[in-house]
């Protein structure tokens, strides 16, 4: 498995899995491209020989990151593709000394819930029905970036 930055020739795998995976079924490529050419925006890859498998969308504002989404292609799931994006966004992190990482993410959402737990991500606050299509209320979830002197 490789972790690759999104570009041209890769963007309709992508574009799949915003539609398929994260429910972004208006999502258009120009639209996903406008999205990648943000210099705070990074969306990486997983890919496994020719297949995109996963990826990952964050955005870095000053010593702050957030990630937007994180998804893996249903038939590769349970072998590690989200846990490699999330080590290739903290290394990116940790290279540029952010001080912290948030998301949000559906209460019901336990799988990702679970993943972010395993790095080191707490729940700081519920924001109540923010999510539509269902209403749903959301964690808020942060990880504190610790450096040596
Ligand atoms: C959440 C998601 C990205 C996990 O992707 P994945 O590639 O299967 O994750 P990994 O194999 O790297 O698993 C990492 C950890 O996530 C947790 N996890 C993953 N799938 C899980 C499941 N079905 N149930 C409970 N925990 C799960 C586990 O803690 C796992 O660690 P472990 O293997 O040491 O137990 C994937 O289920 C997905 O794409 N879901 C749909 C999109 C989505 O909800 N994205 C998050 C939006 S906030």
């Amino acid at each position: 498995m490789k972790i690759c930055k999104l570009n041209d020739d890769l963007a309709p795998q992508a574009l799949k899995i915003y539609r398929n995976c994260l429910n972004q079924s208006n999502f258009s490529e120009n639209s996903l491209k406008l999205t990648n050419s943000y210099p705070h925006n990074n969306i990486y890859l997983a890919q496994i020989g020719q297949s995109v498998c996963g990826l990952i969308d964050y955005s870095i504002l000053s010593d702050q990151a957030f990630v937007n989404n994180i998804a893996t292609i249903a038939q590769y799931r349970n072998s590690g593709v989200a846990s490699k994006l999330m080590e290739s966004m903290l290394t990116k992190c940790k290279n540029l000394k952010i001080k912290s990482i948030s998301l949000e993410v559906r209460i019901s959402n336990q799988a990702a819930i679970n993943l972010y737990k395993k790095f080191g991500f707490s729940k700081i606050s519920k924001r109540k029905r923010i999510y539509s299509d269902p209403v749903e209320d959301g964690w808020v979830m942060t990880l504190e970036m610790k450096y040596g002197q």
